[in-house]
């Protein structure tokens, strides 16, 4: 299995130590364990005022008085786009290179602190030209172009909020994000480059905007795939003759600590995807903080690449945030790793000379597929750093990644964190910490985890429970947009006092004997799928949303390429049952998921059944559909309604 299981994982006896010159050089103080530990909050404190530029100071750090809504930083102000620009430029930084670019097809750019402020003061201007306000929302649908990052930085800097929806979201996922967040602006391009090829946008967003019921008042559109579009007059603008008259000045205000920065849409266990809230202060103290000291930064001569899509939370956090507020130079790349050759990334690791790589186990596992004889055609020797995320990293791809890609030699950290968390919270910090194959380690400094049973009392090493944070940190989620219930129902409502106000993370873990954390998986129905967050309950409501559909259950197999894969089981309407043959029905739904939600959510393999299996209270047993779905013997079924279903489904599929 590629993921992590316990058994492997005891078997696991290497370690890694710190090489000298690494420690020698490292960011990191060696006390910073102990500093954070005497006096947490006010270790976020310094942290702040060492990292960030204040408009005007804080005095309070947090403000927990009202459970579970934090306040950090509550009565400073600070503008998030001026500390990822013109702090630099003013510091005389800014000739350094903020951005290489590198097209899919080719297009190269390479963007200076000096170039980059520049641009983002156009484009603030043009967004408050446009109306755009101190708290309005902005829908931000672009594939990964500098354009994307001066439309998330230009939003901040007016202080209003960013929604920035993966570009391979369907139209329809756009819409539903679009309107929860009442966007006034949606900014987007007419299509980027996936796979050698064109895919468009522009036509997603008109999809998205058809019932005419919107809040958007305007669609600016970046010129990107030179792909036909259709046009609205009076609501669609070009980017590119809109920001040549626009002035390049512009004066960053301060804006509350709590000021909204942006919502993110992600999976949660319910159909319907929740907007994660997050704002200023303290979502930026803690992103530059871990990307300082998780990724050891030296951004003079540090050249860092995340291959993320802005379109997550790594994207915002480790590509735009964090990486910026630090003054690095980063590598930003639009395609995917195998377009035009399998050797695409290792080509530019190579061009430009990438110090530190940060990716996802999916991509290192299909890498370790292909083979080493791809990565080894390449120069890859500037790499001093590797960092995984998404999904646990199991022990052989650890090894491989570290072997193939790192020389034999980098440290590699493997960081877990999610779009609610806002920033890493257990890592390694790579200057200290003797790493392992297989964990996440340790919680950053200043971070309080916790592993605790189903009653909420804490479970003893090395057994298994609920990962939980137990205070709560600078950059966790403010809420939920639009649903305050739903945010306290989620988080904060699966232990009763004095457990009441820990987070609830929803990730099964356990501390090893050393100590480490030890990730082991969801344990709700969120499933991940190459790294990518997805709910079954969402994919089976849009099965059910088909005419053909009369019933659906999801499931996340065990893939191992993907980590899980998508696989569901369907029952078709009697009267529909010989339209189509069940190779044809299975063929259609796949697409059908793919069109309401998007490519990353099409499943796997969808079986056509005719019985689902049901508790006698109706509900269904996914663990079951569960073991055929991964080929193995079927688990315990007595409690079915109908004992015989399982063996009839299992029957049919062999
Ligand atoms: C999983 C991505 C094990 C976890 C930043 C979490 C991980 C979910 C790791 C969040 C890791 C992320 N080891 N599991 N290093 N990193 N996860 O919101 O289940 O897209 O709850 O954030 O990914 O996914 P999200």
């Amino acid at each position: 299995m590629p993921t992590n299981s316990i058994d492997s994982l005891l078997r696991e006896t290497r370690r890694f130590a710190p090489a000298e010159d690494f420690s020698s050089n490292s960011v990191t103080p060696p006390d910073i364990y102990d500093r954070a530990a005497e006096d947490r909050v006010g270790f976020w404190a310094d942290t702040a005022r060492e990292l960030l530029h204040w408009h005007s100071p804080f005095t309070e750090t947090l403000d927990w008085s009202n459970p579970p809504f934090a306040k950090w930083f509550a009565d400073g102000s600070i503008n998030v786009a001026y500390n990822c620009l013109d702090r630099h430029v003013i510091a005389g930084n800014g000739d350094r290179v903020a951005l290489y670019w590198e097209g899919e097809n080719g297009d190269t750019a390479r963007i200076t602190y000096a170039e980059l402020t520049g641009e983002v003061k156009k484009a603030a201007n043009l967004l408050t030209s446009l109306g755009v306000q101190q708290g309005d929302r902005v829908a931000i649908y672009l594939p990964v172009i500098p354009e994307a990052v001066i439309a998330m930085l230009a939003v901040a800097r007016i202080g209003a909020v960013h929604s920035v929806v993966f570009g391979g979201f369907s139209s329809e996922s756009l819409r539903s994000r679009i309107d929860d967040a009442s966007a006034k602006l949606v900014i987007t391009a007419d299509g980027g480059w996936r796979k050698g090829k064109v895919f468009p946008l522009k036509a997603a967003v008109d999809g998205a905007l058809a019932n005419g019921t919107s809040t958007v008042e305007h669609v600016l559109v970046v010129q990107r795939g030179h792909n036909d579009v259709e046009w609205t007059e009076g609501r669609d603008l070009w980017w590119h003759d809109e920001i040549v008259a626009m002035d390049a000045d512009h004066e960053a205000q301060g804006f509350e600590a709590e000021n909204p920065l942006f919502i993110l849409y992600t999976s949660g266990t319910t159909g319907k995807p929740k907007g994660i809230l997050h704002t200023s202060g303290g979502y930026l103290t803690q992103v530059a903080f871990t990307h300082k000291h998780v990724f050891d930064l030296h951004p003079e001569t540090d050249v860092y690449w995340c291959t993320a899509d802005v379109g997550w939370i790594t994207g915002h956090s480790y590509v735009v945030y964090g990486p910026l507020a630090n003054g690095a130079t980063q590598v930003l790349y639009e395609g995917t790793p195998d377009t035009p050759h399998q050797g695409r990334w290792w080509e530019i690791v190579q061009k430009y000379g990438v110090t530190i790589f940060y990716t996802a186990p999916t991509a290192i596992r299909s890498f370790m597929k292909i083979g080493r004889q791809i990565p080894q055609q390449f120069d890859l020797s500037s790499l001093r750093l590797l960092g995984s995320v998404g999904e646990p990293i199991n022990p052989e791809a650890w090894i491989w990644y570290r072997d193939i890609i790192g020389g034999g030699e980098t440290p590699i950290v493997d960081t877990w964190w999610q779009t609610e968390t806002g920033a890493i919270m257990i890592s390694a910090l790579p200057g200290l910490t003797t790493l392992k194959p297989g964990s996440a380690q340790v919680p950053i400094p200043g971070i309080k985890i916790d592993i605790l049973g189903e009653d909420g009392t804490r479970v003893d090493p090395p057994h298994g429970g609920l990962l939980v944070v137990s205070e709560p940190w600078p950059s966790m989620l403010r809420g939920i947009w639009n649903d305050p219930d739903r945010f306290i129902e989620t988080y904060w409502s699966k232990f009763s006092t004095p457990e009441k106000y820990k987070y609830f993370a929803g990730d099964g873990a356990h501390v090893d004997t050393d100590g480490d954390i030890v990730l082991l998986g969801r344990v709700d129905d969120v499933m991940n799928v190459s790294g990518h967050r997805l709910s079954t309950q969402e994919i089976e409501s849009a099965l059910v949303s088909h005419p053909i559909v009369a019933e659906a259950a999801v499931v996340g197999a065990e893939d191992e390429a993907t980590g899980q894969a998508v696989v569901a089981f369907v029952i078709i309407k009697s009267n529909q049952q010989d339209a189509q043959t069940a190779t044809e029905a299975s063929a259609l739904l796949r697409q059908h998921v793919s069109e309401q939600i998007g490519a990353i959510a099409r499943p796997r393999q969808v079986f056509i059944v005719a019985e689902l299996p049901k508790t006698r209270s109706g509900k269904i047993m996914r663990r079951l559909l569960q073991d055929v779905a991964e080929g193995r013997e079927i688990g315990d079924t007595t409690t079915l309604a109908d004992t015989s279903v399982m063996q009839i489904i299992s029957d049919k599929l062999k």
